[in-house]
């Protein structure tokens, strides 16, 4: 049987890059997608592993793109949907294309990417396809509310299509990483003219957030998803905060983790707090 293949999206940099590498070791065919065309080199070298374009806004591009992605290699086993970007701030500050913009690429890109890739993996009755939510879509940061709102709708699709899916073989997943140390920070599309009122506040906030995990936790943890054979498990989280939140949820139950949380996020976390997270790995 020829190698299996794997499909990435957002691969120039961060989790995506990483996979990457990891699926090509492993001795994995990889179709790997850039959104800049300068970035097509990027895994130059790298056996088995063919780099194409495609900027996920792009939902024609998307719905063609399963077809384009099986002809690489001759087959396709997986898909991860990765790619994405943060759009932050206090929402009475993001502006309306801001947010319709953070849904294009977060949620209605992957939501064509899905839809491409169904067809092929029902009919072959086999396929996994993790898609990438966040953390934040279960821990409710302030100041991130249009981002976790993207990640949130990621996480309810893909629990929608494991179930309906699953009668032909086919694995739907929702990855939830922590905070990592990627790009995607320097990148970050702010919300502009933020009333003052907010300024000390989300600087605090900020503070708070500035020591991240190493990306290649999430990376692994893509890795397994794809290759664990498990089709029971939808959410899988990555990274020390990853794995502490929906814990911490479960034991303090929301109302008391929504307290000790908000106290978390205004500077003033409670000893419970700080014994329940751990702190990122880097
Ligand atoms: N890092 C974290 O703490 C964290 C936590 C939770 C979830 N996530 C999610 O994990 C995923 C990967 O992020 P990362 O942290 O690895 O950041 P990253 O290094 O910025 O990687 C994101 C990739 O997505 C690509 N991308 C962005 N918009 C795109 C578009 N319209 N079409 C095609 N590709 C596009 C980026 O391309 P360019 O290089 O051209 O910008 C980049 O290659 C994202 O979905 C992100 O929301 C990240």
């Amino acid at each position: 049987m020829s190698a299996k293949t794997i499909v990435i999206t957002g691969t120039a940099s961060g989790f995506g890059h990483l996979s990457v590498r990891l699926f090509a070791e492993a001795g994995w065919n990889v179709v790997a997608t850039v959104r800049k065309e300068s970035d097509l080199d990027t895994h130059a070298g790298v056996e088995n592993v063919k780099t194409l374009f495609l900027n996920v806004d792009d939902e024609e591009a998307d719905l063609a793109f399963g077809e384009l992605a099986r002809s690489q290699f001759g087959r396709v086993d997986a898909l991860i949907n990765n790619a994405g970007y943060f759009h932050s701030g206090p929402l009475e500050a993001s502006t309306m294309d801001q947010i319709h913009r953070q849904f294009q690429t977060n949620v209605f890109g992957l939501i064509a990417l899905n839809k491409a890739f169904i067809p092929i993996f029902r009919e072959q009755r086999s396929g996994v396809i993790v898609n990438v939510s966040s953390i934040s879509a279960e821990a409710g940061f302030p100041y991130t509310s249009v981002y976790e709102a993207s990640k949130a709708a990621v996480a309810s699709l893909t629990e929608g299509l494991h179930a309906e899916l699953a009668e032909f073989g086919v694995a739907v997943k929702a990855l939830f990483p922590g905070n990592m140390a990627t790009r995607i920070f320097s990148k970050t599309d702010r919300a502009q003219d933020v009333p003052q009122d907010y300024l000390a506040s989300w600087d605090r906030f900020a503070s708070l957030n500035v020591v991240r995990s190493d990306p290649a936790i999430t990376a692994a943890v893509m890795f397994r998803m794809v290759t664990d054979g498990n089709s029971r498990t939808v959410r899988y989280y990555s990274g020390p905060d990853g794995d502490a939140i929906p814990r911490v949820k479960q034991l303090l139950g929301q109302d008391w983790y929504w307290e000790e949380f908000s106290a978390r996020n205004r500077g003033e976390s409670t000893p419970l707090w700080d014994a329940l997270m751990p702190s990122p790995k880097a």
